[in-house]
């Protein structure tokens, strides 16, 4: 058992019902101490109120910084191949993504490099990268597959997964998204590939428990609204999980189908009609906006941030990383430009990355808040205060996390501030 001491400290807290925003405030302490006893957090609050059962405890010194919640990015298309700087250059230029998309590039193009890589140099690929996200204070990680498009390399890729998941100190979530597009194999004869997906891949997936959730693209370039139900009802029927790509670039009804079917997410939803939210708000559906993915492509549509917010929908913020809409690197920067962009204050990017990002994964319970019972997976900050994570960008603040009773540190390039 240790006790982390000389901390601040920040964490969303529910009042009354965890499924309504509303109902959620950030707590901020100037003087806290975390119990953590192996894996688990045995308790946290103000100092001086630490319960006499852990005085006892080993004591750890926090160094004056600030534990949060590990955040947790719930949407990434972390494992892949290649990189697509050409297709932005393009973009730049006048070219959009769907009209690259259509000409074989966009995802296709990155289909293309996945394949070319085995199973171990997807996986190194995948390590490096979840390492970065851990020094940047994400404990907790989604990866989605969705650019092998085949039984084989979509098989192929969660494997790869499952090898960094063993090792990964974090914890990481596997996601299906074998109906990212159709691929070439399979032109002009969509039906096949829906066949393939729900008849073959889904049952191996749930078989195999190489993921928990079944996402699926529901857009003009990617999957109709019929065809993302069937999928979605595939993967309800497997007992996984369900989330979706929705009304990213057009309105398809995906969002409401998904919350009905269930979904524990939609993400994108920039064109979500607001007669739609309360349909979400009655699902206790969380709500992921990604803003990385809005800002690379020029988009202009935001997603109804004021309705979601009066209905108490749960919103969560991710990365999204991904080589083509959103080759961001830092969840931090998610938030800063969630708030420039969407309107979010810094208390709704906090929750969003942390306690609604848990419930977008269906963890509420484990992870996303300093409270008794969850994974004692923190950050540490080397800022005063919660307000400082997304008002600069630019620059880790994260110098280590704390993985049940051990503190792993790294070293920050930093500026003395007097
Ligand atoms: O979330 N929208 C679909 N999928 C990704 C894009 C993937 C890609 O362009 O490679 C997204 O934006
Ligand atoms: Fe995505």
């Amino acid at each position: 058992m240790i006790r982390l001491e000389n901390i601040r400290s920040a964490t969303g807290v529910a009042v009354k019902d965890p499924s309504d925003a509303r109902q959620w405030r950030l707590q901020r302490l100037g003087d806290a101490a975390l119990v953590v006893k192996g894996e688990e957090i045995l308790w946290h609050g103000p100092r001086a109120e630490c319960p006499e059962e852990f005085r006892s405890a080993e004591v750890l010194d926090g160094r004056g910084r600030l534990v949060t919640p590990g955040l947790i990015d719930c949407h990434t298309h972390l494992i892949y191949g290649g990189d697509r700087s050409d297709e932005f250059n393009r973009r730049l230029q006048g070219e959009s993504y769907v009209s690259i998309a259509a000409s074989g590039g966009g995802i296709l193009s990155t289909v293309r490099a996945t394949r070319l890589l085995s199973e171990e140099e997807l996986a190194d690929l995948l390590t490096q990268r979840a390492q970065a996200w851990l020094r940047q204070g994400v404990t907790c990680v989604e990866v989605k597959s969705g650019y092998g498009l085949s039984l084989e390399e979509e098989l192929k890729m969660l494997r790869a997964i499952a090898r960094v998941q063993r090792e990964f100190s974090g914890e990481m979530v596997s996601t299906f998204l074998g109906a990212h597009v159709v691929p070439p194999e399979f032109a002009g004869r969509r039906e096949a590939y829906v066949d393939l997906i729900c008849e073959e891949m889904i049952p191996q997936v749930a078989q195999t428990t190489l993921a928990e959730a079944v996402d699926v693209f529901c857009e003009g370039i990617g999957f109709t609204l019929e065809e993302a139900n069937r999928v979605l009802q595939t993967a309800v029927n497997e007992g996984l999980h369900i989330k979706i790509h929705a009304e990213q670039l057009s309105d398809l009804g995906g969002a409401r189908h998904a919350a009905l079917q269930g979904a524990l997410s939609c993400d994108h939803i920039e064109y979500l009609n607001p007669i739609d939210v309360p349909v979400l708000a009655h699902q206790g559906t969380v709500a992921v906006l990604l803003p990385g993915a809005f800002v690379y492509l020029g988009e202009t549509q935001k997603p109804p941030v004021e309705v979601l917010r009066s209905q108490g929908v749960r919103m969560a913020v991710a990365t999204d990383h991904n080589p083509g809409s959103s080759p961001l690197r830092s969840l931090c920067l998610a938030g800063t430009l969630a708030c420039l962009h969407f309107g979010l204050t810094v208390d709704e990017v906090f929750l969003g990355m942390t306690a609604h990002a848990a419930a977008a994964l269906g963890r509420s319970e484990q992870l996303g808040q300093l409270a008794r019972g969850h994974k004692a997976h923190c950050a540490l900050w080397s800022v005063e205060a919660a307000d400082q994570l997304f008002y600069e960008c630019g620059e880790n603040r994260c110098s280590a996390a704390l993985i049940g009773e051990e503190i792993l540190e790294w070293t920050l390039n930093e500026e003395r501030r007097t």
